[in-house]
């Protein structure tokens, strides 16, 4: 099959959070299984630097964005025969310290930025000279892509639509739309849809109209052939008014094309033998290069080195959805008992200072380091004996899946992908590899981290659990041909 993926931000070259890491494994999945593979992506500050020896295509990009002409380079970089990135260079929109937002304040034309990048993902889906036959779109940012798609079709069968190919025919893509996080759903004023230069028949109700504004994430539910979201019970959740974000009655009408697929870890980054992030290889039939990474990371963020006593680690974006609101309360009642905790993250700059006024409250026992730091996310994974993941939500989460393979054991909130993919105790004993609490509360959090200090204690069982996490294997080979199956639905028809 021929696929094109879109995304704001893809791994290696751009990442804020999990997207990133989802779409620069399913691109690798994908081709591996034979697929020919294209990723649309901005050219972000600094990629071309780190990777010169892309190229720029012939063809430049001069498309309508309201009153304007806006003119775009795009350059391509061959990843291996069957993997082709295209970074869509517009330097007054991408080239810039964030890649939505600084110092927390999103970047006031986000509007132009996005619906212009859609924009260059349609049309590289209908004049990229190997016609792609899947367009892929993730989240809001490219969300309208599926739309402009639908738009160029609707012409095409009312006798209007440009034509092709020697033949005359042209056949456009199907596009699959996935949504990786609801709460993001790209709205901006009802004046910005003039941007998109369509007719204004889409903005309606069962369209890109959401409460009398643009969505760009409803968008693309309304008008991508399939829908997918990253995990089972989080495709589940959002057809209901508590996730649902006010989209869960267009999500219903649309329940038989949205599918919930299970994001996958890309085991060749995120793996504990000759990792160039960490000081020290181990596996699971020899944990004591382990225990070093721990002493290590301990080093390193200036906690007294103890081998004993248990330490948990949290890294992520500092926002409300990952239970910041829990987190805090919960640690300053547990960090007066015998354990450390280190965090890395970026986000709210209040919560930012909130977790620096605990470490300096708890010197001796908390490490705090605000910023975004790749390898300390590998070390703090491989350093730790917990991972809190207390979100109020999780569409999938990854960095629980990490710390399986890195025998981290994860505390999480049984929502979303993180009830999916974690085996509590209750569930099954044998096969236990990490502790759930349900209830979204500070007490039901402190309790489920002293069932893991009580589990630390009992060294047998806690090194079972070490070897169920271990063992887990969500690798993305079965992730992928479920996508492919998702797409070969999106060829019938709606
Ligand atoms: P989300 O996408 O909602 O932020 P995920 O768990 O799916 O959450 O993915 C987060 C990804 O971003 C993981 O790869 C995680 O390690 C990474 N990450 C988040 N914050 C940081 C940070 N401050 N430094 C390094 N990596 C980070
Ligand atoms: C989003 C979600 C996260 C998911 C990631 C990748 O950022 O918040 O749960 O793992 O996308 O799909």
């Amino acid at each position: 099959m021929k696929i094109l993926l879109a995304s704001s931000e893809v791994h290696p070259y751009s990442k804020t959070g999990g997207l990133a890491d989802m779409v620069g494994a399913l691109g690798k999945a994908l081709a591996r299984a034979g697929h020919t593979v294209g990723i649309v992506t901005p050219l972000s500050l600094g990629i071309r630097e780190r990777y010169p020896e892309m190229q720029k295509l012939p063809m430049s990009l001069v498309l309508p964005l309201g009153q304007e002409q806006i003119k775009a380079d795009v350059w391509s970089l061959d990843q291996n025969p069957n993997r082709t990135l295209y970074f869509v260079d517009q330097p007054a929109f991408f080239q810039r310290p964030g890649l939505y937002q600084e110092q927390g304040a999103n970047y006031p034309d986000n509007a132009r930025r996005f619906i212009f990048l859609s924009k260059a993902v349609a049309h590289l889906a209908l004049h990229l000279p190997w016609q792609p036959e899947v367009l892929h779109v993730h989240d809001w940012q490219t969300g309208l892509a599926a739309l402009f798609i639908a738009h160029e079709r609707k012409r095409a069968a009312q006798g209007n639509g440009f034509r092709t190919s020697d033949s005359g025919l042209r056949i456009f893509p199907r596009t699959c739309m996935t949504i990786h996080n609801l709460a993001y759903q790209g709205l901006f004023p009802a004046a910005d849809y003039a941007l998109t230069n369509l007719p204004w028949d889409y903005f309606t109700l069962a369209g890109a109209e959401f409460y009398g504004q643009l969505s760009c994430l409803k968008a693309g539910i309304a008008y991508g052939d399939v829908l997918t979201t990253v995990s089972p019970r989080y495709a589940r959740e959002i057809t209901t008014p508590e996730f649902g974000c006010g989209m869960d009655g267009l999500l219903r009408q649309r329940q038989s094309s949205l599918f919930g697929i299970l994001n996958g870890v890309d085991y060749e980054e995120w793996n504990t033998v000759n990792n160039p992030c960490l000081k020290h290889s181990y596996s699971v039939s020899d944990l004591s290069g382990k225990t070093a990474n721990k002493l290590a990371l301990q080093e390193e963020l200036g906690l007294p080195q103890n081998e004993r006593v248990p330490l948990f680690g949290n890294i992520g974006r500092m926002v409300e959805q990952k239970g910041v609101e829990l987190l805090h309360p919960a640690l300053m009642e547990m960090l007066q008992t015998d354990l450390q905790y280190v965090m890395l993250g970026t986000g709210n700059p209040s919560v930012e200072k909130a977790f620096e006024e605990l470490a300096r409250r708890f010197p001796n026992k908390a490490a705090v380091r605000v910023g975004f730091d790749e390898g300390l996310s590998h070390r703090i994974e491989a350093g730790c004996d917990f991972f809190l993941m207390p979100s109020q939500f999780e569409p999938c989460g990854l960095n629980q899946m990490y710390s399986l393979r890195y025998g981290t054991i994860p505390i999480v909130r049984a929502t979303g992908g993180l009830d999916d993919t974690i085996t509590d105790i209750r569930q099954n004993v044998e096969k236990a590899d990490g502790i759930k609490f349900d209830q979204y509360s500070a007490p039901a959090f402190s309790k489920a981290i002293r069932k893991a200090v009580a589990l630390y204690d009992q060294p047998e069982l806690f090194h079972n659990f070490q070897v169920n996490a271990m063992n887990a294997d969500f690798s993305w080979d079965r992730t992928a041909a479920e996508y492919v199956q998702v797409y070969e639905r999106a060829g019938q028809g709606r």
